[in-house]
């Protein structure tokens, strides 16, 4: 008896021990990532209202309803988690969604996908469907002219119009469920298919339908070879990508002495291109921006690079990097207390200003502490360059780019925004 006691004894203080010799890593807090990552749009309790929900083109979705228009489920139902788990990381394309992949790590994003599934009661209904089998047949010519053929019989065509441009007969008038006007994808523009471009993400679409909209489910139609021709007819329409709209790396490159002009010692320097959203309802121009980067041992330099038809003085650019390295990766849009940021931004007006944020409409000027900025307009482009006073503080630095055109009439949160990149120091 007595032994048995001190076995168990043992046992459980070895346990103890072992715990505590763990390298902790607590789970990670859904809670916390979704109230900096995903509030500012989807409000505090998910209903749609979140201090930017204002501005936005497009109403973020109150995700309480449980109505989900990418979803690998039979229509009327709630996505699965490797459907949310798809949406959260890749984002929605043609919004300010950006995706979380490579900025947050997978048990991040399983806890934010665990914390939208807590928002809606309809995420505790059991299912009644089965997800879509994904099998894809090879893509022959025979298949392609099905899916040209099934296009028109089904009449695709007459709300997406015989190209595929977003404008049939119907386009106009379509309305979603709360009586919005639909924005129509244009399928020779891979950046307007919300719900991803693979012709599997398309067979995805066309089978389950896209709930809350007009897109109808055509899944209980066709059969599932018919389904993929529709996918790889609508896929070889495509002609337009963009680059990764987030995660992407600009190499800062070993250069003596440091280019700091806005011309000069900058050939050899790889461009990278950044693609930009819009946050509120004006066309997406310019679609990108070029961002190259250079060290010495001593300093570095930052210059980026656009396209505006007309100078205005209040076109203005400006760069966020996290205000402290390490931690938590900070909101896109102006961090938080926890995860702050440190903007510097120029324009022709005000020429450099730093600032510090801790989230939307909290930002306080600070020092520029002998960063310099410069830039010019010239043949329709603008270039802008930085000059930092110091070796980059880190190996990887997370950088993102907002953009105001005063001839669009940007101002404050209405601007051009991309997400989160990486500058990489090199070798
Ligand atoms: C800049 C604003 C913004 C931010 C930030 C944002 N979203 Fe969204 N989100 C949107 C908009 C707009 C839509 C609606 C797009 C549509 O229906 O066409 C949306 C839709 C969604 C949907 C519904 C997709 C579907 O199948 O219908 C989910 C889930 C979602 N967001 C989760 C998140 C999570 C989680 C985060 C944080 C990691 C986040 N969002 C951050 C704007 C945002
Ligand atoms: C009644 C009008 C209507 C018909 C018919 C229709 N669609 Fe759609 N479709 C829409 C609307 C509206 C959207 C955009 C919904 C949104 O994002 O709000 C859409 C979106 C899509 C998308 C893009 C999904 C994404 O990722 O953004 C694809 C692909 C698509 N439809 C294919 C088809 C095909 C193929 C057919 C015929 C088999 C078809 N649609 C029939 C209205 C329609």
């Amino acid at each position: 008896m007595r032994r048995w006691h001190a076995t168990v004894l043992l046992g459980s203080l070895l346990t103890v021990l072992v715990w505590r010799a763990l390298p902790s890593s607590p789970a990670p807090d859904g809670r916390q990532l979704y109230q900096r990552h995903c509030a500012v749009c989807h409000g505090e309790k998910g209903k749609g209202d979140g201090p930017l929900a204002r501005v936005l083109a497009f109403p973020p979705t109150d995700l309480t309803l449980g109505v989900f228009k990418f979803r690998s489920t039979p229509s009327g139902e709630v996505p699965t988690d490797a459907d949310l788990r798809r949406t959260i990381a890749e984002g929605i394309p043609s919004t300010p969604m950006f995706g979380v992949k490579g900025i947050l790590s997978d048990a991040e994003i399983d806890a934010l996908v665990a914390f939208v599934k807590s928002l809606s009661p309809s995420f505790r209904k059991r299912p009644t469907g089965e997800p879509l089998p994904i099998n894809p047949p090879e893509p022959t010519p025979a298949l392609l002219s099905l899916g040209q053929r099934l296009y028109r019989e089904l009449a695709c065509d007459t709300c997406h119009g015989a190209r595929g441009e977003g404008d049939g007969p119907m386009a106009k008038s379509l309305r979603d469920n709360r009586g919005r006007p639909v924005r129509m994808p244009r399928f020779s523009d891979a950046r307007t298919f919300k719900g991803g471009h693979t012709p599997a993400d398309i067979y995805r679409s066309i089978m389950t339908g896209l709930d809350g909209t007009p897109m109808p489910a055509f899944g209980n139609l066709l059969e599932e070879r018919e389904g993929w021709a529709l996918a790889y007819f609508v896929h070889s329409l495509i002609q337009h990508c963009s680059p990764p709209r987030s995660g992407a790396t600009v190499p800062v490159v070993k250069k003596s002495p440091l280019p700091e002009s806005l011309d000069e010692g900058w050939d050899q320097i790889p461009a990278v291109k950044v693609p930009l959203e819009a946050t509120w309802e004006r066309e997406v121009m310019p679609e990108t921006v070029q961002v190259q980067a250079a060290m010495d041992r001593a300093r570095w330099a930052l210059k980026v690079r656009w396209e505006d038809k007309s100078q205005d003085d209040d076109d203005a650019l400006a760069v966020q990097m996290p205000a402290r390295t390490g931690g938590l990766f900070p909101s896109l849009f102006w961090g938080d207390q926890q995860a702050p940021v440190q903007v510097w931004r120029w324009s022709p007006k005000q020429g450099l200003v730093a600032f510090r944020a801790a989230g939307l409409n909290s930002c306080t000027l600070s020092k520029t502490k002998g960063v310099q900025g410069k830039g010019r307009w010239r043949q329709g482009m603008w270039t802008v360059v930085f000059v930092f006073p110091d070796a980059p503080t880190a190996r990887r630095i997370p950088f993102a780019i907002s953009l105001w055109d005063g001839s669009k009439k940007d101002k404050g949160e209405r601007r051009l925004l991309s997400g989160w990149h990486f500058l990489v120091v090199g070798e």
